[in-house]
């Protein structure tokens, strides 16, 4: 599988398709369809004989650890596999693949809400103990529970998280949508 980074924003004509049809199919919408946003994200998409096959994409985000770290954080939603090639490792490789292009890009964090958490577990996600705070205007408030996994990409955030508890907190901004 050949891999590219597309920002949004330079997707052409056939990618889009190609990337909306993939995300109708397992999500039941595309990532443009709702929220601003998602405009000036970057996806990540497996081709296979020039088509997109597998797909993921990341905003970005600013998490603040514990009142006092901030940590520039790729924020992963919309992965997916053509349903028709699933089972066969593409979205291990694409997810492999990501981990090393954030690390190049700069990023300390990247961050996912799960369907199901075992396959990125294996994969060497981890889950995030703490709590979850948003940050709107000027209030902070404490979400519901969310489930988030978290792969650390710099020395010292696998150092900061690797021991992380209940009594750990992230915070970041409020944004459209799913606020995680
Ligand atoms: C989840 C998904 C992206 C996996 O894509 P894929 O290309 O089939 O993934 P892989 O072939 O790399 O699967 C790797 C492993 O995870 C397992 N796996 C796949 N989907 C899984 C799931 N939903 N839950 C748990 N394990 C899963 C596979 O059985 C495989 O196990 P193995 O390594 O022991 O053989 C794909 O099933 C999909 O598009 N699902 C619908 C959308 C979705 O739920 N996306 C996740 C959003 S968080």
């Amino acid at each position: 599988m050949q891999f590219k980074i597309i920002p949004a924003q330079k997707l052409d004509k056939l990618q889009r398709q190609q990337i909306a049809e993939l995300c109708f199919t397992a999500f039941d919408e595309d990532p443009w369809s709702q929220y601003a946003f998602m405009q000036t994200a970057s996806h990540l998409v497996g081709i296979l004989d020039e088509k997109i096959v597998s797909h993921a994409l990341w905003t970005d985000r600013i998490f603040i650890i514990n009142d006092n770290t901030s940590v520039k954080t790729a924020y992963v939603e919309y992965v997916t596999t053509d349903y028709r090639l699933r089972g066969k490792g593409l979205a291990s490789q694409l997810l492999r693949y990501l981990i090393d292009a954030l690390t190049t890009l700069g990023y300390e964090l990247a961050a996912l809400q799960p369907e199901d958490d075992a396959f990125y577990k294996k994969l060497g996600w981890t889950s995030w103990l703490g709590s979850l705070y948003i940050k709107q205007n000027t209030s902070t408030y404490l979400t519901d529970m969310h489930e988030i996994l978290l792969y650390s990409l710099s020395v010292k955030l696998k150092e900061l998280l690797s021991h992380n508890t209940v009594d750990d907190a992230i915070c970041t901004d409020w944004r459209e949508g799913e606020l995680w």
